[in-house]
């Protein structure tokens, strides 16, 4: 066998070991995902794939494929010495050594492995025995039963709530989730002796600042990023400042031990959000 054919069927090994490497390594990158083998791992199969495929791609352009040599001009049809000697030597000369088609074949196959192994990480979007993330988003701490506990996790009774000032409360066990921060303040209506206890997000809707401020006389608490001014004897609305979706409710119950009990969620996601744009 003369050096040029022999030249190309080594190359033909090489490329297509370097594709069967690739298909191993993106597989090997699935496996390694599917155990939690750690981003070190990860990391190594899936450089080890593409780097196959990129020297399989570059040796292949470099060592098998014709170059030069097709340049056409449109010219009068004379007889050119080197198309005559292209033509010639392209019928007569040795077929490849090297099946192509084997070649494309692997470098299919490589590239339908990888490509199957990177849609493995989408299911880190959805991790398996916990909620969705916008599921997630969506709840907070509060549900039916804990009690409202001050924040050095006293329990709160209705005789510790006043009209006076806002009484910052969590759910009991829950005192670091950061939007779960609700207050109860007692809010008087007309004809009513002591008023009712409202309870409510902390967050402002509008940047998710505490609402801090509270003017009893007029029952609207304040926040004091941006100034914007929710309405507590009308359902917390806001009336002035940026802020445009009133501030969530918290349902609250008294037990029969005589504590407040949250009933459920907010009646929406506290804080600002895209739920509200
Ligand atoms: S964060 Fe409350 S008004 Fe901007």
């Amino acid at each position: 066998m003369s050096a040029e054919p022999l030249r190309q069927r080594q190359a033909g090994i090489r490329i297509r070991i370097a594709f069967i490497v690739a298909t191993l390594a993106g597989a090997a990158f699935a496996v390694c995902y599917a155990v939690d083998a750690g981003e070190q791992a990860l990391g190594l199969t899936i450089a080890l794939a593409f780097g196959s495929i990129a020297y399989g791609l570059g040796a292949w352009a470099r060592l098998l494929l014709p170059t030069g040599g097709y340049v056409q001009s449109r010219e009068p049809s004379l007889r050119r010495p080197r198309e005559e000697s292209l033509l010639i030597q392209e019928f007569t000369e040795e077929p490849s050594p090297v099946n192509r088609r084997s070649l494309l074949g692997l470098l299919g196959l490589a590239g339908t492995t990888i490509g199957a192994a990177l849609l493995f990480p989408l299911r880190s979007l959805y991790p398996p025995g916990q909620p969705a993330p916008l599921t997630e988003l969506r709840q907070t701490p509060w549900r039916f039963g804990p009690r409202l506990v001050t924040t050095d996790g006293q329990p709160v009774r209705p005789t510790m709530v006043t009209t006076e000032a806002t009484l910052t409360v969590l759910p009991e066990g829950n005192l670091e989730a950061g939007d779960a921060p609700a207050f109860v303040v007692r809010v008087p209506g007309p004809g009513q002796d002591g008023g009712t206890i409202h309870a409510y997000s902390l967050l402002c809707t509008h940047a998710g600042c505490p609402v801090a401020l509270y003017e009893s006389t007029t029952a609207r608490v304040l926040c004091p990023c941006h100034q914007s001014v929710f309405d507590l004897r009308d359902a917390a609305k806001p009336i002035a400042g940026p802020a445009a979706r009133p501030l969530p409710a918290l349902p609250i119950a008294v037990d029969a031990d005589g504590f407040l009990r949250a009933t459920g969620d907010f009646t929406s996601p506290p804080g600002p959000g895209f739920w509200g744009r």
